[in-house]
C-alpha cells in the first residue's frame, strides 16, 4: 500500500533490491536510497567457467536454489526482519528471461505476502543510477552505460529523461571483452581477466584501426564486431613491426582499441553538448583503463562507481528502487519480465 509523500520525507525507507538477471544472485537492504546496510552477490562464476559463458539454462536454475538463502543473508547483515523493510525492487529488464523471472516472481510473492509495496526497475537504468549511490551527482548530465549486453551513450536531465545519443550496431563492448578473450583461451570470467593481462603489454604490438560505420549510423554509435574479427582473425595486418603474438600484447592492443572508440564518443558528445559531466556503469566501467582515461582527463568531471558497484548487484536496484518509488512508482502482479532495456527515448530516428 502506498505510504502517503511526507512519510518518505521523515522516515528512513529501507528497500530490498533484487537482482537476478544474469549471473549474478544478488539481494542488497539499502536505506534512504543511500546507505548500504547489505549487498550480498552470490556469484555463479564456477559454474559456468566449464562452458566459458554463461548458460541460461544453468543461471536460472541456480537462482531458484539460492534466492531464498541469499534474500535471508542480505536481511541478516541488515540485521533487520522482513517486517522491518518497508518496499522491495527488483530487475525486471533487460536480461536473459528465465533469470529474469526468477527474480521477478520471487519479489513478487514477497512483497505480496508481506503486504508491502513494490516496483520493478530496468537494470541498465540501475547500473546508471550505481555512483548516485556513492556521490551526490548534478543533472545534467552524459552516462556511459557499458555491459555484457549493452553499450549506450546518454544525456541524462534526471532519471525520468533520458535519451540515447549513440549505441553499438552490433556486439556490446563487453561482450567484445569476452570474444576476443575466450578466442584465446584468456580464462573466465572474459572482460575481467583481459583487462588484467592488458597492464603488462604494449597497447601499440597491434594498431588495430576504427571500424568505419555506416551512413544510416549515428556519429555517436559504436560497432565492436569488425575489431573482434580483427583480433581474433586479422591480427597479422595490424601487428606492428617486431610485435610479439604474447596474450598480453593482443589484450592492451585490443582493449585500448576497443575503450578508446568509447572515450573518442564521449568527447564527441562533451564537444556537442558543452556538457563535461559524465557518469559511468555496467560491468565494463570496472576496466582500469577507461576508469584512468576519463578520471584523468581534467576537463572532466567523471563519476565511475567503485569496483564492487560496477557488475550486478542489488543494491544499485534498491537505490534506484528507491528513487522510483520516492516518485511515486509501484508495480502489480501483472508486471512482465522483459529482455529488452526500457526507458530511454533516442535522439534520432
Ligand atoms: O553489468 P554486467 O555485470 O552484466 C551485464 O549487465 O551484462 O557486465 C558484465 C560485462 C561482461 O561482459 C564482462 O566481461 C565485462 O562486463 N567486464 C569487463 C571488466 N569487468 C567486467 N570488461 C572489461 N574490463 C573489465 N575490468
Ligand atoms: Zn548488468
Amino acid at each position: 500500500m502506498p505510504f502517503p509523500a511526507f512519510f518518505y520525507i521523515v522516515v528512513l525507507m529501507n528497500v530490498l533490491g533484487i537482482e537476478s538477471s544474469c549471473d549474478e544472485c544478488s539481494v542488497a537492504v539499502v536505506a534512504d536510497g543511500k546507505n548500504i546496510l547489505s549487498n550480498i552477490i552470490a556469484t555463479q562464476v564456477e559454474h559456468h567457467a566449464p562452458w566459458n559463458g554463461v548458460v541460461p539454462e544453468i543461471a536460472s536454475r541456480l537462482h531458484v536454489e539460492w534466492i531464498d538463502e541469499v534474500t535471508s543473508r542480505a536481511l541478516t547483515e541488515a540485521g533487520m526482519p522482513l517486517a522491518d523493510i518497508d518496499a522491495l525492487a527488483v530487475t525486471s529488464r533487460p536480461g536473459l528471461i528465465g533469470s529474469l523471472l526468477v527474480g521477478l516472481s520471487y519479489a513478487k510473492g514477497l512483497a505480496w505476502s508481506a503486504g508491502k509495496p513494490w516496483v520493478g526497475v530496468d537494470h541498465m537504468m540501475a547500473h546508471l543510477y550505481a555512483p548516485h549511490l556513492e556521490y551526490d551527482i548534478e543533472y545534467p548530465y552524459l552516462g556511459l552505460i557499458v555491459s555484457g549486453g549493452h553499450t549506450i551513450l546518454c544525456r541524462v536531465e534526471s532519471m525520468e529523461d533520458v535519451t540515447v545519443l549513440g549505441t553499438t550496431i552490433d556486439d556490446a563492448c563487453g561482450e567484445a571483452f569476452d570474444k576476443v578473450a575466450k578466442y584465446y583461451n584468456m580464462g573466465y570470467p572474459g572482460g575481467v581477466i583481459l583487462d588484467q593481462l592488458a597492464e603488462n603489454g604494449d597497447p601499440t604490438a597491434f594498431r588495430f584501426t576504427e571500424p568505419r560505420l555506416h551512413k544510416g549510423n549515428h556519429r555517436y554509435d559504436v560497432s565492436y564486431s569488425g575489431l573482434k574479427t580483427a583480433a581474433i582473425n586479422q591480427l597479422n595486418q595490424f601487428r606492428s613491426e617486431g610485435a610479439c603474438d604474447s596474450l598480453e600484447n593482443i589484450a592492451a592492443s585490443f582493449r585500448k582499441a576497443a575503450i578508446d572508440m568509447l572515450i573518442k564518443r564521449v568527447k564527441r558528445a562533451v564537444e556537442d553538448t558543452g556538457i563535461n559531466r559524465v557518469v559511468a556503469g555496467g560491468g565494463v566501467s570496472a576496466n582500469r583503463y577507461l576508469r584512468k582515461s576519463l578520471t584523468e582527463d581534467e576537463s572532466l568531471e567523471s563519476y565511475f562507481p567503485s569496483m564492487a558497484l560496477c557488475t550486478d548487484n542489488g543494491a544499485m536496484i534498491a537505490a534506484l528502487g528507491y528513487h522510483r518509488l520516492m516518485q511515486g512508482e509501484r508495480s502489480g502482479l501483472e508486471l512482465n519480465a522483459a529482455s529488452r532495456v526500457s526507458g530511454f527515448r533516442r535522439s534520432y530516428p
